[in-house]
This record gives C-alpha cells, structure tokens and sequence, in this order.
C-alpha cells in the first residue's frame, strides 16, 4: 500500500511538472507573439521610405555604406542581403548601386513588403526581390558563403534572435564580405527614460542590454560602442568600425529632436546638419540613435 501511495505520488509530481513547463511554454509563446504583433502592427504605421525624416537618416547611413561597397566591389555586382528590409529604404538605393548584382530583402511585416514591392515597381528597380519570413528561419535556410553585403539596420533593437541571426549572418557572408548592422544606442534610451520620468525604465537601461524596457510587452535591446564591438569580434568579424546615426538629432519623439529635426529644416540646414552629423559620427558614436557597426569577414 505504502508503495503504491509513493509511486502515485510521484506521477503526481511529474504531472504537476509537466504542466507547469507547458504553461511556462505557452506564456513565453503568448509574449512572444504579442511582442511580434506590436512589432508588425507599429511598422504597418510608419514607412521609412515616405516618413518625414527617414530619408534624411537613409542619406546618413548611406554616406558610410555606400562609399564601402564601391571600393570592395567596384563592378557593382555583390549580392546584397537585406535582413529586417521594411519598406525597402536601404533595398531599393542598394539595388540601384549594384546594377549588375542582386539585392534579397527579407521581412515579417506583410505590409511593409507589399510596399517594398511597390515602390521597386514604380522606381522600375528589377534587381532586386523581397521575402515575407521570420530573419532567422529565412536566414538559416540560406547557403553558406552566398552573399558579399549583409544589410542588418534598425532590426536588432526588436528582435529577441539577433545574436543567433548574427552568427547565421557570418555563415552566409563569403570572405572578404561586409556587414552594416545598426544597433539601438544606450544613451537614446537613457535619455528617453530620463525625459519621462522612468526611473525604473532607467537603471534597466543601466543594468542591462535587453527588455521589456518602458514597462510594456514590448522587447528590446539597446548597446554601447563597447558592446558592438564584443558582439561582432565575438562572431569572428573583423575591421570593426562605428559610427553613429543622427549624433545631435532626431525624428520626432526622439530625445535629440529638441535640437534637430530634419523634417522641420530647409534642404541647406539639411546639408550643414549632415556635414556636422558625420564629422563627429565616430566620436560621438555611443550618442547616435542608432550606432552603425560596418564590419569584415574575413
Ligand atoms: C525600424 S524597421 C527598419 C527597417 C529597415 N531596415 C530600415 O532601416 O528602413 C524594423 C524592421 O524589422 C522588422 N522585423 C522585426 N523583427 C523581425 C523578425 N523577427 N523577422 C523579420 N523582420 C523583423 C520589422 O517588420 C521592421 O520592418
């Protein structure tokens, strides 16, 4: 009898075990999904092609990458990945740099892709092709040493994966290859704690790398120079270079944007303020909204 009492109460425990894992499993998945709906439902809003001051940052980012690629590849003719492609705002310029190459865009917002593929229309772009997936699952059934440029900016701030999706990125890159991978600044999201009052919201930001920062369901990530640099030489990248993105201004919303924002500046403020961004783009890389990571594999 004793026996019998023990074992039963021992399957008792695995059941109680077993259940408790699902609801684990099933709460962590039910976040995730929330996480992934607000992601898409936020990028389905705000198209960085047509909003008004995305473009000026696409001009910005660009000033680093392209210059970049024309030396490495001065045929024009790399396969370009653009991992996390929105609307297409590095895609599409990317593509019309490399005539005689391809560019790849992957994203999981349906909408964003449906506009990406429009504007490839009306800007007669051909060269170039755009996939509705998941980065990870789209990027691990890619071949290995398949492309010369991985595009991978303004993703990482919002993707729980993007440390595996890094390491896939090194595997898929052929030797010599470049990475430009932007990464949500510390200091952005410090000041934007500061700014609200969000004292909790700011020593995470202190204490940590990634969260559900501001107290939402939302997840994120944000980095320092310092932690770019470890993430990419960790993954075997080499000729480690940062810059950042938008150093003294923002779009609205944004901490910087009491002092700059390019959407409310003539075309020659534009010009100036692009002129000083980019000067104090390496020193003052750890204040960008973002901080550009261009990088080798080699
Ligand atoms: C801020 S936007 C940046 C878009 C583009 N790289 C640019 O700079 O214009 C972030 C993009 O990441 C995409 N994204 C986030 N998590 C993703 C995931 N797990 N797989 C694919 N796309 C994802 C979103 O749909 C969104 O288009």
């Amino acid at each position: 009898m004793f026996r019998l009492m023990s074992l039963l109460a021992r399957v008792l425990r695995y059941i109680a075990r077993l259940l408790d894992q699902t609801a684990r499993w099933s709460t962590h998945k039910g976040l995730e999904s929330e996480h992934d709906a607000q992601i898409k439902k936020a990028t389905t809003a705000h198209d960085m092609v047509s909003h008004p001051d995305e473009p000026y940052y696409a001009k910005q980012y660009l000033h680093w990458i392209l210059p970049e690629c024309e030396k490495r590849f001065p045929e024009r003719d790399p396969m370009v990945l653009d991992i996390g492609c929105g609307q297409g705002r590095f895609a599409l310029p990317m593509a019309k740099w490399a005539q005689h190459g391809k560019v790849i865009g992957v994203d999981y917002t349906p909408a964003a892709i449906r506009k990406a593929n429009v504007y490839a229309f009306e800007q007669d772009i051909k060269n170039v092709e755009f996939h509705e997936d998941d980065a990870l699952t789209f990027v691990q059934g890619l071949p290995g040493i398949s492309f010369d440029v991985v595009l991978m900016n303004e993703i990482a701030i919002f993707m729980p994966t993007y440390r595996e999706v890094i390491k896939e990125v090194y595997r898929v890159l052929r030797p010599g290859g470049l990475l430009f991978a932007s990464f949500r600044s510390q200091y952005f999201n410090l000041l934007y704690s500061i700014r609200e009052r969000d004292w909790e919201s700011s020593r995470l930001v202190i204490s940590s790398r990634e969260g559900n920062w501001g107290g939402g369901t939302t997840w994120f990530s944000w980095h320092t120079p310092a932690d770019v640099s470890q993430l990419l030489n960790t993954q075997g990248f080499t000729n480690i270079n940062l810059r950042g993105i938008g150093v003294c201004s923002g779009i609205e919303g944004d901490p910087l944007a009491v002092f700059a924002r390019p959407s409310q500046f003539s075309a020659s403020e534009q010009e100036h303020l692009m002129e000083i961004e980019c000067a104090v783009a390496e020193q003052y890389a750890a204040c960008g909204r973002y901080i550009l990571a261009i990088a080798e594999r080699t």
